[in-house]
């Protein structure tokens, strides 16, 4: 079977680091990597989408209006229009020049400088999409260093039928009535709900514990809240702030 992501009593939280050290570089860029890196988060969470061309690319919106130079859906762009963006500036000028990295590179400079990828598969994907993203990971022998989450149960059931060797994580930002279901349903590793979510019921973390499912919830920034779900027995926290977290959990 596959690795258990429930934490063991007496270790910390698990620190994924969201789009990468997000609060003090570009979002999903080749700095946010190095960000997180030196915090020694051992996750780097991203989002993949597919452009024009059917090529997977690390970014967040459904355009590159908020996190590039450019504009327009990166459905409509191809992978040499997009790769040609500048996706530092917007952040702060000494970031001039990083770019929309592709898939490709993002799991090349995991491979050679470590740390392994929580990949969000977002936007308009099809079942050749996440084909492509599953021939990316496997070429490179990367399989045991990706967990693949979503809020689309679509794009989850693709990468199951594609890929059975992928971990599996749930996005939620409501809780469902039944959590273990759809875990179960679904042949999930993880249901990753919001905070707000899972505060609606807390209960459901021994629930899904007890199917051997984890839980891990973002996206959570704060010192206290870390603490309160660290104390309810969440696996781990998806956070922008992933050198704080590792502080806090080096305190533990
Ligand atoms: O990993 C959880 C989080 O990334 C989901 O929301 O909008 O930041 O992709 P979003
Ligand atoms: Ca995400």
């Amino acid at each position: 079977g596959k690795e258990s992501f429930i934490r063991k009593p007496g270790t910390p939280l698990r620190v994924w680091a969201h789009r990468g050290g997000s609060s003090a570089s570009p979002e999903n860029t080749a700095a946010s990597d190095e960000v997180a890196r030196r915090a020694r988060a051992e996750w780097i969470e991203n989002d993949v989408q597919p452009t024009k061309d059917d090529v997977p690319v690390i970014l967040h919106d459904d355009t590159v209006d908020r996190t590039t130079d450019g504009t327009g859906a990166v459905r409509s762009l191809t992978a040499a229009q997009v790769g040609a963006l500048d996706a530092g500036s917007w952040f702060a000028p000494a970031f001039a020049g990083q770019r929309v990295p592709t898939l490709a590179s993002q799991l090349d400079g995991l491979k050679t400088r470590g740390g392994n990828l929580l990949l969000e598969v977002k936007g308009a994907h099809t079942r050749d999409s996440v084909a492509r993203i599953v021939s990316e990971v496997r070429s490179r022998g990367m399989s045991s260093r990706v967990f693949v989450q979503s809020f689309e149960p679509q794009h989850l059931r693709w990468m199951h039928e594609l890929a059975p060797e992928l971990p599996l994580g749930l996005l939620r930002s409501t809780l469902d009535p039944d959590p273990v279901a759809i875990a179960k349903d679904l042949e999930l590793s993880a249901y990753n709900p919001s905070d707000a979510a899972l505060s609606a019921r807390p209960g459901a973390i021994a629930e899904l514990h007890a199917a051997g499912v984890a839980v891990n919830v973002w996206t959570v920034d704060d010192a206290a809240r870390w603490d309160a779900l660290e104390k309810a027995g969440v696996d781990g926290v998806i956070t922008n702030r992933p050198a704080e977290l590792a502080g806090w959990n080096a305190a533990f």
